[in-house]
């Protein structure tokens, strides 16, 4: 029987929630501790499905893995690590795209690689291209089967390499850092990401012994060395779930204290929630996000690559602009099909036009292709309770805090894929005041158009 969250909206969300370690980075960081010879600590580790994925991985590639789930501490031992029966790899085919990430580290461990086909949120196509040509210069060989990629190293070992991306992407930039840290010679990637999650990924590889310099033009140049340590590293705090609960409290008109939210890693988030009209208060443990009371205003915005105004924080934020009183434009131009969320918030009555066009300053990859990744929000809009089905992890997070502001009852299904990216969420919303009830349903899923 599925979880059914049957929500009575209406309520104004207040007090604290705390985030823990970020979900992009720490499944990546338990991924590079597979290039140690010694065991590796990582802290601050949330209870998220990604985190448990990259476990199971682990632990079928012979790594012993420890999680104090009370202290949020994970110890990962290497130090027997095999090749995994390709059944226990295939069990998590299409779970997550973390195994994407194993690539380098397990030629440089076992000469070669299995990795099952991917998963991770329908946003868009979500192509690898980037990943298996870098793979590829770096010496592997790369074979695609019907169950997934088989990727061999050469005898003589990966050699460095000089790549170039073709857009800043987050998860081929880390394929770069993880490969690169131990192929011979040096690796110099140009056109790199450089987001808060891929500098502390590099602070840990440095702890391994890494030798890793990250120039201001998105180059990035790593030496290889023949062997790495382990570490113990405090991961990040999740600044995609501090924006999302900064949202939440906006929507409903509430008041949040996101204990361990950082200011450094949300200039871009907080510049636009201040033009909007949200409160803010800065605290060395966290930062207090509030509803002034005042009319919200409408903006123009644009997501992008770090620095800039983060594609995860987008989806929150138009549900904000279904409050504001005017006219915003959102114009997505990390992934192309990023608004497929905005049919259920029609649905609760937010009026939001998607357009074909680049609707803001800069023309983006998308602009000349059939992609609907502009949106026009006229608000405020009176938002009313709905049926539907979480479809993807930011897109079903908008929806539910939508739905926690709306007049009347909601239904959700789905709720597993939240449980992805923010840890313990039906126990937070309760202690921020939420009306809900969780039951189950023998219904799988309500129907939902636009996924
Ligand atoms: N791309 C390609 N080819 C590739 C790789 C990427 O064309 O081989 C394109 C993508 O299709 C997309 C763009 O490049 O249009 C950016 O993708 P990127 O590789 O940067 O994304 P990712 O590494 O797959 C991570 C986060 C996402 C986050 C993006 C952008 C993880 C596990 N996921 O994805 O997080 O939106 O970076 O910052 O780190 C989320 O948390 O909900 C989420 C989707």
């Amino acid at each position: 029987m599925a979880k059914l969250l049957t929500i009575q909206g209406g309520k104004p969300l207040s007090g604290r929630v705390e985030v823990r370690g970020a979900k992009n980075l720490v499944p990546k960081a338990m991924v590079a501790s597979l290039l140690g010879d010694e065991p590796s600590v990582l802290r601050n580790v949330p209870e998220i499905k990604d985190v448990d994925i990259v476990t199971a991985l682990l632990q079928a590639h012979g790594v012993q893995v420890e999680h104090d789930r009370a202290t949020g501490s994970l110890s990962m031992d290497p130090a027997k690590a095999s090749k995994a029966d390709s059944a226990e790899i295939d069990a998590h085919a299409g779970d997550s795209r973390i195994p994407i990430l194993f690539c380098g580290p397990l030629m440089h461990r076992l000469g070669e690689a299995f990795i099952p086909d991917l998963g991770g949120c329908r946003i868009g196509d979500r192509p690898i291209d980037f990943h298996l040509e870098m793979l590829r210069q770096f010496g592997a060989d790369v074979q695609k089967l019907p169950s997934g990629i088989h990727l061999s190293a050469p005898a003589s070992g990966l050699r460095g390499a000089k790549l170039h991306l073709p857009y800043p992407s987050v998860g081929a930039t880390e394929q770069v850092l993880l490969t690169a840290v131990k192929a011979e010679g040096i690796t110099e990637l140009s056109g790199a990401a450089v987001e808060p999650e891929i500098h502390d990924l590099i602070a840990i590889l440095q702890q391994m012994g890494a030798i890793i310099t990250v120039q201001t033009d998105r180059t990035i140049r790593i030496e290889g060395v023949e062997r790495l340590r382990g570490y113990n590293h405090l991961a990040i705090p999740d600044r995609n779930e501090s924006a999302s609960w900064a949202s939440a409290a906006l929507v409903t008109q509430g008041d949040i204290f996101v204990q361990g939210a950082m200011q450094r890693d949300l200039t871009a988030f907080l510049n636009v929630y201040r033009k909007v009209g949200g409160e803010f208060d800065v605290h060395d443990d966290g930062i207090r996000f509030y509803h002034s009371g005042e009319a919200l205003r409408p903006l123009v915005l644009e997501t992008d690559v770090h620095p800039g105004y983060m594609t995860d924080w987008q989806q929150p934020m138009v549900v904000v602009l279904t409050q504001a009183a005017g006219v915003s434009i959102v114009h997505e131009t990390v992934y192309e099909n990023r608004f497929g969320f905005t049919n259920v918030l029609r649905q609760m009555g937010a009026n939001i036009q998607l357009h074909r066009e680049c609707l803001g300053s800069t023309p983006c990859r998308f602009g000349q292709r059939n992609f609907l990744h502009s949106a026009v929000i006229s608000g405020p809009a009176k938002l009313k309770g709905t049926d539907f089905d979480i479809p993807d992890l930011r897109g079903g997070f908008s929806h539910l805090i939508a739905a926690l502001a709306a007049e009347g009852t909601s239904r959700a299904t789905g709720l597993e894929i939240i449980n992805r990216g923010y840890e313990r969420f039906t126990e937070k919303l309760e202690n921020l005041g939420a009306e809900f009830e969780l039951s189950r349903t023998s219904q799988p899923s309500f129907s939902t158009t636009g996924r």
